[in-house]
């Protein structure tokens, strides 16, 4: 067989995209929380793409250790593995911080290219590396945000402004804006390192610019909630008309969206890099498209 798709439902859905063969992964867990991922069958391929998504219960310890046993079990009878990552853990450290650290984001890759040739993920946390600066092998870091704008086709580019809370999120803001031609606006966040309090220090005459605006606050990843919350929090003292969230990855899952109902979104838009019930930008078709269109495969 020449290209086999391995993985969980992602997979599935990403090889009826490609109209590939596919072969889904399942697994246990032992009591003493031991992982056994397991093959479903086993397939001779010359090309495999693994694809698994980290699930809302799931460790993401366990995720990794999971991924890293299915990619080194593909090197025994695969040429080539294309492993693709949804959500990278790990990205964010990004540097040694204290003295005694490891630089985790750079050991994760290594683990990662030491059975793979390619690697894929979506919206890796760039902010003092770059992929290219984590892999030797080809690395790709495909963003979603202008796929994500095509959810709010039903706002008037004129009337709205794209926010991104922090210096990092420039990047998001230019690529959610590249067929959305809204105003675009990026605050500066600085954190009290003692009391981790967040402070906004915002460019000129916002409460010119987003009175009655529809506003869309853009960022890559939410964890706790706290930054994406008390952005909207702050802008809503400027009296937008509306606030709106578009993000990529929900790492608490559902518990994450759950709480941005406070300030009463018109809409939010994310993705399924990690699982949850109400994402509506389905990366498969991304990572379809870019494979193709980037001929990885
Ligand atoms: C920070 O640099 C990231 O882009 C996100 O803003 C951050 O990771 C969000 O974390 P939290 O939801 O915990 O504030």
């Amino acid at each position: 067989m020449e290209k086999l798709i391995i993985g969980d439902d992602l997979g599935r859905a990403l090889s009826q995209e490609l109209n590939l063969p596919f072969v889904s992964v399942e697994g246990r867990v032992f009591a003493d929380g031991e992982i056994q991922p397991r093959l479903e069958k086993e397939e001779k391929a010359q090309e495999v793409i693994l694809i698994i998504q980290k699930k809302q219960k799931e460790d993401i310890n366990a995720y990794l250790i999971k991924y890293f046993l299915l990619l080194r079990k593909i090197k025994e009878f695969a040429e080539k593995t294309i492993a693709i990552m949804p959500y990278l853990p790990y990205a964010r450290q990004d540097s040694i911080f204290r003295e005694g650290e490891p630089l985790s984001s750079l050991y994760i890759a290594e683990l990662i290219e030491e059975n793979a040739d390619i690697f894929i993920t979506c919206n890796m946390h760039e902010h003092r590396k770059k992929i290219g600066d984590l892999f030797k092998i080809p690395a790709y870091n495909i963003f979603v945000f202008e796929d994500m704008a095509e959810k709010f086709k039903d706002f008037l580019p004129s009337d709205s402004v794209v926010i991104g809370p922090d210096e990092e999120a420039k990047a998001f803001v230019d690529n959610f804006c590249k067929n959305f031609l809204a105003a675009k606006i990026v605050i500066k966040k600085t954190r009290d390192f003692k009391t981790g309090k967040i402070n906004f220090i915002y460019p000129e005459k916002m409460a010119e610019r987003l009175k009655e605006k529809d506003v869309i606050i853009v960022d890559d990843i939410i964890s706790t909630g706290n930054t994406i919350l008390e952005t909207a929090q702050a802008i809503k003292t400027f009296q937008p008309k509306t606030i709106s969230f578009a993000f990529v990855h929900s790492i608490f899952g559902d518990k994450a969206i759950d709480q941005l109902a406070v300030v009463n979104p018109k809409k939010i838009v994310f993705t399924n890099t990690l699982e949850n019930s109400y994402y509506t930008v389905d990366i498969v078709k991304s990572f379809a498209r870019n494979l193709l269109e980037k001929k990885i495969i």
